[in-house]
């Protein structure tokens, strides 16, 4: 039943895809490579950053386009109605709590919560950071999506040779089902995984990605993919 009215509500988000402002939040690799991407889909992005003004952050905004700005990161997100969390996984519970009061809104989140140990990499909290995001803002929506993916491949997902399905959790469906259109926009093919503590999965397929590039064992990389 639960798919059915994602199904449902994909199907109309699908056919009403909205010109929306998004505020990316943290202007690394992640943040930019969304941002730069959502602004070629007609989103106007408003960056959070620590640093708004620093050089790297200005040419990022012109790199950007489409009206985009900077502002500090409580700022940036105040008239955003959809947030994207590009910021250190270990940070983001507390780096949601500084942002100020975020009802009513979308909140994406791609984090790992990356434990770096001389073994490697752990999963780094005990429950998930979709889960710790949900507690920080109760009353916004948040969306587990493009944890499992690396940066260059939201710029460009047809290098990966073949279709990249992406990976969502959530606790509310009309959300997921706009994340899931914005997701479809950019060539990826969206997968409703549940409700927002099944991120400790997603989270998990991630740690799996990473572990193995800060061991002697050979790296590798994979891809969700959906049956046809
Ligand atoms: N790299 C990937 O391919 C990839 C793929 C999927 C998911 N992820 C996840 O996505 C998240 C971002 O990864 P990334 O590679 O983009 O990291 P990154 O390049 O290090 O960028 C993180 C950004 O967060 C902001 N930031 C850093 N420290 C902060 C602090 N103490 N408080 C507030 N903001 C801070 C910074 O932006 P300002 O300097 O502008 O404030 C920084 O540029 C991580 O959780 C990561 O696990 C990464």
């Amino acid at each position: 039943m639960r798919s059915i009215t994602f199904l449902l509500c994909l199907l109309l988000v699908s056919q009403a895809v909205t010109a929306d402002v998004i505020a990316v939040v943290g202007t690394g690799r992640v943040g930019g490579a969304l941002g730069t991407e959502f602004a070629a889909q007609g989103h106007t992005v408003v960056y959070g950053s620590r640093n708004p003004t620093t050089e790297a952050v200005r040419e990022l905004v012109a790199r950007t386009g489409n009206g985009a700005t900077a502002k500090f990161q409580a700022q940036a997100v105040e008239g955003a109605d959809i947030v994207v969390l590009a910021v250190p996984g270990m940070l983001a519970g507390d780096i949601t709590r500084n942002l100020g009061d975020l009802s009513g809104k979308i909140i994406i989140d791609p984090t790992n919560p990356l434990n770096f140990t001389a073994e490697g990499v752990s999963h780094g909290v005990p429950t998930s950071n979709g889960e710790i995001i949900q507690a920080a803002a109760p009353d916004a929506f948040v969306v587990k999506a493009f944890n499992v993916l690396s940066w260059e491949y939201m710029i460009d997902p047809e290098s990966s040779g073949g279709p990249i399905s992406i990976p969502l959790a959530g606790n509310d469906d009309g959300a997921k089902a706009r994340v899931a259109a914005i997701v479809k926009s950019l060539d990826l093919h969206p997968i409703d995984l549940g409700p927002i503590d099944h991120s400790r999965w997603i989270e998990g397929m991630a740690i799996l990605l990473i572990h193995n590039n800060f061991t002697p064992l050979p790296a590798f990389n994979f891809h969700l993919r959906e049956l046809q």
